[in-house]
């Protein structure tokens, strides 16, 4: 499957002829009627990692995930066995919120022996079972056994916790994430246990900022000012042109040169970067972590930098050469606002020095973030005049093209198994 090298006639998107090369409709981005059936056919029927395993240290460690776009708030906890479940966070007496501190629309995390609802007070244990109900005897024919928390699928892959809210769910997580999740599902991402996280809540439709993630033409450019100005230019000037892009079934790569880490002239980088050894590619003395898994840099290009994996529907998974990792998520939460979430991990550091590095890492990516975020809601705003409805995708944003499809694909499905009329939305108008 593997598509190493852009063949010498055709381009990327040539490769795969049901992408279709012609302008496409963003009306997926900007009808509300689009996005509930995305909640259910989408939301609903994906695996979606809501976390990472080393967010359970122990057993009774737990935290919650509000899925909205999937119209529920789930509990995902190391039981006493070890075992990590997910439940719907939902009390069986009367519906409270099961698990929530101070405002019911927060997440929350810890670490605990039992669930108390703060309604009545019945109680759960870590595996889900009813242990007790406040004046039990004045229930009629009430069987604990029957009144535990409702699971959730959940599985763990690689160290990253997946949940499906379809019941009927049969696909494994490693048949699910294929073959693009084969190749780096060896990659030591356990050992990446120093975490920066940032969380923002975004006005525009969710698929909009994968976009943004999901092409680097546009960094050259929108991102001028991170570099120094000469070197702006100068890249402004190549252009972008990935390494390799590669599809399998829902999902999506792009690999990506880097080289700037260390940069092979100092004059190219900021004076910070400089001083610290470290930037936007990460910190320059890297750790050592082995082999890299097979997946990684398909081009076994010599300046390979990133490679950056879109998981249908809202999941990224960027790894860098200098031994580091990026994930991001996008959660929507209306047709066009969403929650994005981007973590950095690194290996723990062992100096303030290596802290100081991954944290210049961290900031920098932050400024990328921001640029791209508010950039984005501008583009929300200006969509949904309708004043354009087709809009012309490059080579390099073959990633685009195929996001858009794969959810215009699964809400037909959905569409056609419930036998629903479709919500008319077409590759392009
Ligand atoms: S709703 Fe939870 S105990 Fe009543
Ligand atoms: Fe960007």
């Amino acid at each position: 499957m593997a598509h190493f090298a852009k063949p010498e006639a055709g381009s990327w998107t040539e490769q795969y002829p049901e992408l279709g090369t012609g302008p496409v409709s963003y009306e997926d981005s900007i009808s509300p009627a689009y996005y509930e059936v995305e909640r259910e056919a989408i939301f609903r029927h994906s695996w979606l990692n809501v976390g990472r395993v080393e967010q359970l240290p122990r057993k009774g460690s737990y935290f919650t995930r509000e899925l909205d776009a999937a119209r529920t708030s789930v509990i995902i906890v190391r039981g006493t066995d070890g075992e990590i479940r997910a439940f719907h966070n939902i009390c069986r007496h009367r519906g409270n919120k099961l698990v929530w501190t101070d405002y019911p629309a927060e997440e929350v995390d810890g670490t605990c022996r039992q669930f108390t609802c703060k309604y009545h007070g019945w109680r759960y244990d870590l595996e889900g079972a009813l242990t007790f109900v406040q004046q039990e005897s004045e229930f009629f024919d009430l069987d604990k056994a029957d009144y535990g928390l409702v699971p959730v699928q959940v599985e763990v892959w690689s160290g990253f916790i997946f949940v499906h809210l379809d019941p009927d769910n049969s696909e494994t997580v490693a048949s699910y994430l294929g073959e693009l999740g084969a190749g780096i599902a060896d990659y030591p991402f356990g050992e990446m246990t120093q975490v920066y996280k940032y969380r923002a809540d975004v006005g525009a439709n969710w698929k909009l900022f994968i976009d943004a993630f999901a092409e680097f033409y546009h960094a050259p450019v929108l991102h001028a000012k991170q570099a120094v100005s000469d070197e702006s230019n100068k890249l402004q000037g190549y252009g972008f042109e990935a390494l390799a892009y590669q599809i399998d079934g829902p999902h999506g790569m792009v690999s990506s040169w880097g080289g700037m880490s260390p940069p092979k002239d100092l004059n190219m980088v900021k004076p910070i970067e400089r001083v610290l050894r470290s930037g936007l590619f990460g910190p320059w003395d890297r750790p050592d972590i082995g082999e890299l898994p097979p997946g990684l840099n398909p081009a076994r290009h010599r300046a390979w930098g990133t490679d950056s994996f879109v998981f249908f529907p809202n999941f990224m998974v960027l790894v860098w050469e200098p031994n580091w990792y990026l994930t991001y998520h996008y959660w929507p939460t209306a047709y066009n606002r969403h929650t994005f979430e981007g973590t950095l991990y690194f290996v723990p550091p062992k100096s303030a020095t290596e802290r100081l590095r991954q944290e210049l890492a961290a900031v920098t990516f932050k400024e990328y973030a921001l640029q791209d975020g508010n950039t984005l809601e501008a583009t929300q705003r200006s969509i949904e005049s309708r004043a354009v409805t087709a809009f012309p995708l490059n080579d390099q944003e073959i990633l685009l093209r195929h996001l858009h499809k794969t959810a215009r694909d699964k809400v037909a499905e959905h569409q056609a198994r419930q036998g629903e009329t479709a919500v008319q939305i077409s590759a392009a108008s």
